[in-house]
């Protein structure tokens, strides 16, 4: 199936951020593109607008002048719809109202030709359900850009239930034409991405109800070990607490009220006081001026360390070790259950039991967990949390290993599977069930997580790192823990640990 040609007239519909950008994308594709918006005179305000931002393209040498011509050249606000009957492929960007754009695609199917394309951008309607009721519902299909659509790569392409195959490949061939990064979903709750993405949030807004640490520790823990650009609660005080609240709540009831998507009181409550975040001067963080963000917390120890031992094999923990050995200490390796020992403490990497359960049933002493880190050899802090019973000393002598190793040390609660473990655990489980679920290949919704929201692992191919057995154990501890339903593990983990098979095979 080969992509549209770029000489093909492309309709934009809906000239606001999101019509905007992706008019811009279409034309700087080569494609001759028409920008229609019911607003009088929106769709020229928008064109000069993608002007300016070509201007200032240019001006930092990103593209010739004559290239910033070319494609203004392309772009044609109209005032009538009726303008737009030889559009081959019609992308409406309106506003997210299922009626709305039920009426739209009505009118447009009755003014373009039988074979024109009708895409829409819509983030959470069902694709299916704007094409029910069509002649042709075969011609509709989603094609869900990202904010700034010319700067964000991942497109996703949605197929309702009538959607033709050849026409939602053709869009896809598209996309890839126009330098993004296509993949391939269903019309099912929030697609690929807002649907895999909501544990991000979740397990924060979960561990800060809970007390495991403050916002901006969590925060740096998700970044300095985890590797996301930014923590749950910085990202969500950016992207506007009612929008994410809203994105959560509407998944929530398109799934019937599953636990796994259950909305935060944590967040309802920012909601409620119209703390939105960046947009209102206060979320979890202040924005006003001068305000100072609070550091995260640090564990500091005197004790000094010269040699430690490790048992076994340390699963996803064992890359520390080379880290340790670099930091000038003398490593002693023996047979063992991977475990880690240094001075009266005991470290090992967490699975999803509380330090104190796993203490006691494994007859652990001065028992330290450690938590997951994207790449243990670049991660500049790790959390760790202990057991009930672990001394005050052993503790000192985990965090000055750590510490040994370049590593800040964040201690927090003893709660199951700590901060970046819980959380790439509940992702993969997502997107495990998605995969099983045929929202998407697991190929795609590890793209469509590292394209669409900057993750530095698609989470599928993270829990293969981590072990698909160890991530399914996490799970299972974490539902033990919790007795919710919230954390039950998704077959296809459970499937693949058994078969000893890969989440990609
Ligand atoms: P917006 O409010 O900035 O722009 C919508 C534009 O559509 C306005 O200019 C409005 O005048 C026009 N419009 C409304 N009804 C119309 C109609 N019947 N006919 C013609 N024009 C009409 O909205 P935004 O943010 O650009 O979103 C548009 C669509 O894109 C929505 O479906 C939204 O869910 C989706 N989307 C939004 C993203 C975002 O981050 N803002 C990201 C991805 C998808």
């Amino acid at each position: 199936m080969s992509a549209l040609s770029s000489n093909a007239l492309v309709a934009v519909i809906g000239a606001g951020a999101m019509g905007a950008g992706i008019a811009q994308v279409a034309a700087q594709a080569g494609h001759p593109v028409k920008l229609y918006d019911n607003r009088p005179g929106a769709a020229a305000q928008a064109v000069a607008g993608i002007d300016r931002q070509l201007g200032r393209l240019v001006e930092k040498g990103k593209l010739q002048p004559q290239a910033r011509e070319a494609i203004s050249a392309r772009l044609q606000p109209v005032e009538a719809i009726e303008t737009l009957a030889d559009a081959r492929l019609v992308i409406e960007a309106i506003v997210e109202n299922l009626q709305v754009k039920q009426q739209l695609l009505q009118q447009l199917e009755s003014l373009c030709a039988e074979d024109c394309i009708l895409a829409s951008n819509t983030s959470s309607l069902s694709i299916t359900g704007l094409a029910a009721g069509l002649q042709r519902p075969q011609q509709v299909v989603g094609m869900h850009f990202f904010n700034p659509a010319p700067l964000m790569a991942l497109v996703e392409i949605v197929s309702g239930l009538a959607t033709a195959p050849a026409i939602a490949n053709t869009l896809y061939e598209t996309a890839k034409v126009w330098g993004k990064k296509p993949v391939h979903t269903r019309s099912t709750p929030g697609f690929i991405v807002n649907r895999v993405a909501r544990p991000f949030y979740a397990e924060s807004l979960r561990l800060l109800q809970e007390g495991a640490a403050d916002c901006a520790t969590l925060d740096a823990l998700l970044r300095d070990a985890g590797g996301f650009r930014m923590g749950a609660f910085e990202l969500t005080d950016l992207i506007g607490h009612d929008v994410n609240y809203a994105v959560t709540c509407s998944v929530f009831e398109a799934f019937y009220g599953d636990f796994r998507f259950q909305p935060s009181l944590v967040q309802k409550e920012l909601v409620d006081a119209g703390r939105l975040g960046r947009k209102s001067g206060q979320g979890f963080y202040s924005y006003t001026d001068g305000a100072e963000r609070p550091p995260a917390a640090e564990l500091h120890s005197q004790a000094s360390t010269e040699c430690c031992v490790v048992e076994g094999q340390l699963g996803a923990l064992h890359p520390l070790v080379a880290r340790l050995r670099d930091s000038g200490l003398a490593i002693t390796e023996r047979a063992g259950n991977g475990l880690l020992r240094v001075g009266d403490a005991t470290l090992a990497l967490s699975d999803g039991r509380l330090a104190s359960q796993r203490a006691r049933e494994d007859g652990l002493r001065n028992l330290v967990l450690v938590d997951l880190a994207l790449d243990y050899q670049a991660a500049t802090r790790i959390a760790i949390s202990w057991s009930a019973d672990t001394s005050a000393e052993a503790r000192d002598q985990a965090v000055a290993l750590l510490q040994r190793a370049g590593l800040k040390v964040t201690g927090i609660a003893d709660l199951p599977g700590l901060v970046v473990l819980r959380t790439v655990a509940m992702l993969a489980n997502e997107a495990a069930d998605a995969v099983l679920q045929g929202v998407g290949s697991a190929a795609d919704i590890d793209l469509a997580m590292c394209a669409g929201v900057n993750y530095p692992r698609g989470p599928l191919a993270w829990a293969e790192q981590l072990g698909v057995g160890h991530t399914l154990r996490v799970l299972e501890n974490l539902q033990a823990s919790y007795g919710e339903s919230r954390y039950r593990p998704s077959l296809l983990l459970r499937r693949s640990a058994e078969q000893g098979a890969n989440l990609h095979d």
